[in-house]
């Protein structure tokens, strides 16, 4: 299991992947695999700090509580393990397989280190795993695919079944070029190149970590879309690193995007008219899962920005992953966009679980505690309308003058999550700030779902039209929960809190 949260543990997560005392950064690897979901993710075995870059590993049943496994695919002294996809090669395509059992293939950058005798390039190379996932051999060949780079990365190869006939693909990264690059395979050791996607739409840092996939519009089998997400680094709509999303077709050879704003160099003044995974500063490198039952599109993130994450005051483990979300394509006033919600068994990893409601009320002008309702790991449910305030919603994780500001300016149609006085933040200039995102109210209401956990706030608006995910690092002793209303008055329709301890 993770590491439990523990009262001398001020900031570990309760219902966040974290791992016991070392480095993460992006997932990697993810797939549903033999009844067990495994997260794989960039980690340094050794420390704290962006270095000896490795696969982790983890798994779970249920996404919220995980089980630890040793590092699967190890850093070398020829190369660091970048990021990356795994897929169950069923067929045997590869050729990994062995006395009929067919293998897991992980396909990764490498990274490539002096004693390699290609420093500095970044090139796509394999392992397989014959035992479901614990344990990898690399390839003797690798690189499979070099494009003599030094920013060719983050391979996420998927089964391509369709009009153009049966193959695997790869996206992966020009991160400089802003592009995203295809390419086919029928073995996942010779790759054909296909098609460029970009620039496009946010161009303000490196791409990094894409995806693409198929998705039935409004749930319709008949009506499928297809969908690339692209990280990056920084350029974000709050500053720092983000994800964006492209909505279009692919004929098994090209994306074309019916989303795409402008072409070219990005302009700051438009970053609100593009589609991001998440408005909060602390949600990166998402990507998702191969293989989900149903058909499902779970997606999970590194919650920190490039930013700032170096100073982050978590002590030797550093740092969480988001909670999984379950994506959909939805037809929303008259726009094909992703909606996601959260997933998992929360009240499964914890030692008690109390409910706490409060009827239809008006909150007056200014911040009111709520009795009752205190507490560090929650999930939140309210719904607002709005009165005369220009500004209403909650405060979390308060004490005194210190609380983290999660509320809703109608006038201006924003979102906004304020952590200036969220607990330490001066550990970086960045890090204090007040993020806005773009809502719509639903016929006048408002309706939001918070995850508050020891580090951190997730906030899914509109049943998940919009989300916002950020880094908070306050003491235990703010556990304070409030409401409050600027400029006047506003009415709560209803809140629901769900305490997990
Ligand atoms: C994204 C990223 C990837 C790269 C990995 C290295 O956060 O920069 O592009 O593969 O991290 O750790």
């Amino acid at each position: 299991m993770t590491a439990a949260a523990t009262t001398t543990d001020t900031f570990r997560p309760a219902l966040h992947y974290s791992t016991g005392g070392t480095w993460i950064n992006d997932p990697n690897g993810l797939i549903f695999h033999d009844g067990a979901y495994h997260l794989y993710y960039q980690n340094n075995p050794f420390g704290s700090e962006h270095a000896n870059l490795s696969w982790g590993h983890a798994t779970s049943t249920d996404l919220v509580s995980w089980t630890d496994h040793p590092v699967a695919i190890a850093c070398d002294e020829h190369e660091d393990i970048f990021s990356g996809s795994i897929v169950f090669d069923r067929e045997d395509t590869s050729g990994f397989g062995k006395d009929g059992t067919a293998p897991l293939v992980a396909i990764y950058t490498s990274a490539f280190k002096p004693a390699s005798g290609l420093e500095g390039i970044q090139a796509q190379s394999l392992a397989y795993s014959l035992d479901g996932g614990y344990t990898w051999t690399k390839y003797a060949e690798n690189p499979v695919l070099d494009r003599r780079s030094a920013d060719f990365r983050d391979p996420k190869v998927f089964r391509y079944e369709g009009d153009a006939g049966s193959y695997w693909v790869m996206a992966a990264v020009e991160a400089q070029d802003f592009q995203v690059l295809l390419y086919k395979s029928l073995d996942l050791r010779n790759w054909e190149y296909l098609s460029t996607f970009g620039p496009a739409n946010a161009t303000g840092g490196i791409w990094e970590c894409p995806d693409l996939f198929p998705m039935a519009v409004d749930g319709d089998p008949e009506d499928v879309k297809w969908v690339l997400t692209v990280n990056l680094n920084p350029g974000g709509p709050n500053g720092g690193s983000a994800g964006q999303y492209f909505v279009g077709d692919f004929d098994g050879v090209t994306f074309t995007s019916a989303t795409t704003v402008t072409d070219g160099l990005q302009d700051p003044d438009r970053l609100g008219e593009y589609q991001w995974l998440d408005w909060g500063r602390d949600y990166y490198a998402a990507v998702s899962f191969s293989d989900a039952p149903e058909g499902r599109r779970l997606m999970i993130a590194w919650m920190n920005n490039w930013q700032y994450v170096n100073g982050l005051p978590t002590a030797s483990w550093r740092s969480p992953m988001s909670l999984v979300r379950e994506l959909t394509l939805q037809t929303i006033d008259g726009e094909t966009r992703l909606v996601q919600t959260p997933v998992g068994d929360w009240a499964a990893v914890s030692d008690s679980v109390s409910n706490f409601s409060l009827p239809e009320t008006t909150i007056p002008e200014g911040t009111t505690i709520i009795d009752g309702a205190a507490g560090v790991v929650q999930r939140i449910d309210v719904t607002l309308t709005p009165g005369t305030a220009e500004e209403f919603g909650l405060v979390v994780r308060g004490e005194g003058a210190l609380g983290t500001r999660i509320g809703v300016r109608p006038t201006e149609a924003t979102l906004v999550i304020d952590r200036r006085d969220s607990g330490q933040t001066d550990f970086h200039d960045a890090f204090a700030s007040i993020d806005t995102a773009p809502i719509r109210s639903a016929d006048g209401v408002y309706q939001l779902t918070l995850f508050v956990d020891r580090c951190s706030v997730e906030v899914f608006a509109q049943g998940g039209q919009v989300t916002m995910t950020e880094l908070i690092f306050p003491s235990l002793t703010s556990n304070d929960v409030s409401l409050y209303a600027v400029g006047g008055s506003t009415t709560l329709n209803s809140l629901h809190i769900t305490q997990y301890a």
